[in-house]
């Protein structure tokens, strides 16, 4: 009885081993796939999205103190406009700075954003809103919100909201001013300056592909500095939609984080591009300046 047993239990120990031989296989041919797939899709996001040479700052670092600034040569395209003295770019650059807005202020602006484009949308991925001239995408086109929407504007935003704004606005104005050694008074708010929100549905019309190459200087002409503050973090809210720097010499990049503000010169020492994003969702704010008085426009303010 005893030897049955241990002759039975002998033959299911076999048996179990046999059957642990065919599960450890195929365990291991599962993890031989997983990783080729695994490398294949590494490989696919990041030499067919990235032709980045360097990172000029990344996501996980805090920029705190003094904006990190990188000097570029001025191109030639301020010479095609009248120069205004302690404005007009002089030396150029792109500079970056993680304490100029708080996480806190970002995170509240990030919520008027997501408020005020929840109205409508664009139906490509990318979408704009423009507390100036009220301009907010809608299928394939714009409406203005102060028309359109009337009074239900007023349960959106508050007065508060555009009191930040205004104040974020100013902070950006001047360390702009610092790190070019300019007269922020000479500096004004020029137009486009919106609220941008961008994730992976496909365009549907040019409005929404964001991700050409351009100058600022020769799309507006009234831009001289172009600053973008980041409303969500690159890599946990989104993945692509980093900010590339097309130089001759290789394109370098700036990884969008909440709070983060990033500014330049607008002409063609700084031609750049966003890479599209692959999957969540994308917040900024690009705030535009120019040296010339007749393109300044106001801040926004509730009707
Ligand atoms: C992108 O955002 C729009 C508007 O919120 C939404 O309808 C669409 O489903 C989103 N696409 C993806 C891929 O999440
Ligand atoms: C920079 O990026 C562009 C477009 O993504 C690419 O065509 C070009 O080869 C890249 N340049 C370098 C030096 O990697």
């Amino acid at each position: 009885m005893i030897y049955t047993l241990a002759v039975t239990h002998g033959g299911n120990a076999l048996r179990q081993a046999s059957a642990w031989r065919t599960y450890r296989a195929c365990i291991i041919s599962l993890l031989v796939v997983l990783s080729v797939c695994g490398a294949a899709a590494w490989f696919y996001m990041f030499s067919v999205e990235s032709d980045i040479t360097e990172t000029l700052v990344k996501q996980s670092e805090l920029v705190s103190s003094q904006p990190r600034v990188f000097t570029v040569q001025c191109s030639e395209d301020y010479e095609n406009y009248k120069r205004y003295p302690r404005c007009t770019p002089q030396s150029c650059g792109r500079a970056v700075t993680d304490s100029v807005v708080t996480k806190d202020e970002a995170q509240v602006l990030r919520r008027l954003a997501e408020r005020g484009l929840a109205l409508a949308g664009s139906e490509g991925g990318a979408s704009i809103l423009d507390l100036h001239s009220g301009a907010l995408s809608m299928g394939k086109q714009f409406v203005n919100i102060y028309r359109y929407f009337g009074d239900v504007i007023k349960d959106v935003f508050t007065e508060q909201d555009f009191q930040l704004y205004r104040a974020v606005r100013g902070r950006i104005q001047e360390v702009i001013a610092e790190t070019f050694g300019l007269d922020p008074a000479l500096m004004y708010l020029t137009k486009p300056t919106f609220f941008s929100r961008i994730n992976s549905t496909a365009a549907k019309t040019q409005h929404d592909e964001y991700w050409h190459p351009h100058i600022d200087k020769v799309t507006y002409g009234s831009f001289d500095y172009t600053s973008l503050l980041y409303l969500s973090d690159y890599g946990s809210d989104f993945g692509g939609g980093r900010f590339i720097f097309m130089d001759q010499t290789g394109n370098r990049t700036v990884e969008p984080r909440t709070g983060r503000v990033s500014f330049f010169s607008s002409g063609s020492e700084n031609l750049h591009r966003v890479e599209q994003v692959m999957w969540g969702t994308r917040y900024a704010i690009t705030v535009s300046f120019t040296c010339d008085p007749e393109h300044a426009i106001s801040d926004p303010a509730l009707p």
